[in-house]
């Protein structure tokens, strides 16, 4: 699975940032506070990769390196314009991102590269069962504003098409054995408790900020609902997360390749969608929009 770059830009409209998802202002919220994690997240995951980058001599695998770091950058160039909406619309996403960044900025200073990279697999591996959930279920996202939808459905297919791009980095500059497979394991269940705990934390934050939901706790019930209903965000993605706890595992154990016939159809309706609204599909400088 070779990842591609593509130069995506979905057209957001500003005045749907609290109220995109189909499902309400809550569910819009808990998806919104996910999106505030990626351009540091992703920066870090580009980051950590890269420090490996001269011990890989496999061709292919440097050409997916390329690849994956090209696309969590087109990645983190839309999520900076996608936050900068909720800003502009009064709520915090400003200071949760660099709240996120100083969190990362200190992973970067006291872990050595392997435990950098190992908390990358465990990240990826997150973005990879939220996205191949995603695309499993058009229940999660179907009928939500189409710009929002096609931004969430652009980069869980591309999640997917890299997953195994940082993973195989590991398994090739790694030492094989029970030090490799512990320091992975272990970094799955702290990355667990600290990513959901801020994920919690966020979402109460967007919430609290949006004048138009914050009295109506009900609404957290709705937003508990879709993530633990049935099938239920992350009811469904428990297998997957026991999955990685297998000695060999791989990403692409997991085989949904099937889904990425989607992307070229999906570019498409992007770029018609955004023709619909008179504006460009390309990106606007994100200096000029910051
Ligand atoms: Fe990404
Ligand atoms: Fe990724």
């Amino acid at each position: 699975m070779m990842p591609v770059r593509r130069d995506v830009h979905p057209h957001l409209p500003a005045s749907r940032i609290g109220d995109w998802h189909v499902r309400g202002r809550h569910v819009t919220h808990f998806v919104n506070a996910l999106s505030i994690f990626f351009p540091a997240g992703e920066r870090f995951f580009i980051d950590s990769v890269r420090a490996y980058r001269d011990d890989v001599a496999d061709p292919e695998l440097k050409r997916a390196i390329a690849g994956f770091i090209g696309q969590e950058a087109m990645h983190t160039r839309e999520h900076i314009l996608y936050n900068k909406l909720m800003n502009d619309a009064g709520l915090p996403a400003a200071p949760l991102d660099r709240f996120v960044a100083r969190v990362l900025n200190l992973m970067r200073r006291i872990l050595p590269r392997s435990w950098q990279l190992a908390h990358t697999i465990a990240l990826e591996h997150y973005t990879a069962m939220l996205a191949g959930g995603l695309l499993a279920d058009p229940e999660q996202m179907g009928g939500s504003e189409p710009g929002y939808h096609q931004v969430w459905i652009w980069h869980a297919l591309e999640e997917t098409e890299h997953k195994g791009v940082a993973y195989d980095v590991w398994n090739t500059v790694m030492k094989p054995g029970l030090s490799r497979y512990l320091l992975r394991a272990f970094t799955m269940l702290t990355t667990t408790a600290t990513f959901w705990a801020m994920v919690f934390v966020f979402h109460i934050r967007l919430v609290m900020a949006d004048r138009e939901c914050r009295n109506k706790l009900g609404g957290f019930l709705g937003a508990a609902k879709f993530l633990w209903g049935r099938p239920g965000v992350l009811r469904r993605m428990m297998p997957a997360w026991f999955d990685y706890f297998r000695p060999g595992f791989h990403p692409w154990d997991h085989d949904n390749r099937a889904q990425l016939a989607r992307i070229e159809p999906l570019i498409a309706e992007i770029e018609a969608n955004a023709a619909r609204a008179g504006v460009s599909s390309r990106a606007p400088s994100v200096r000029a929009a910051a």
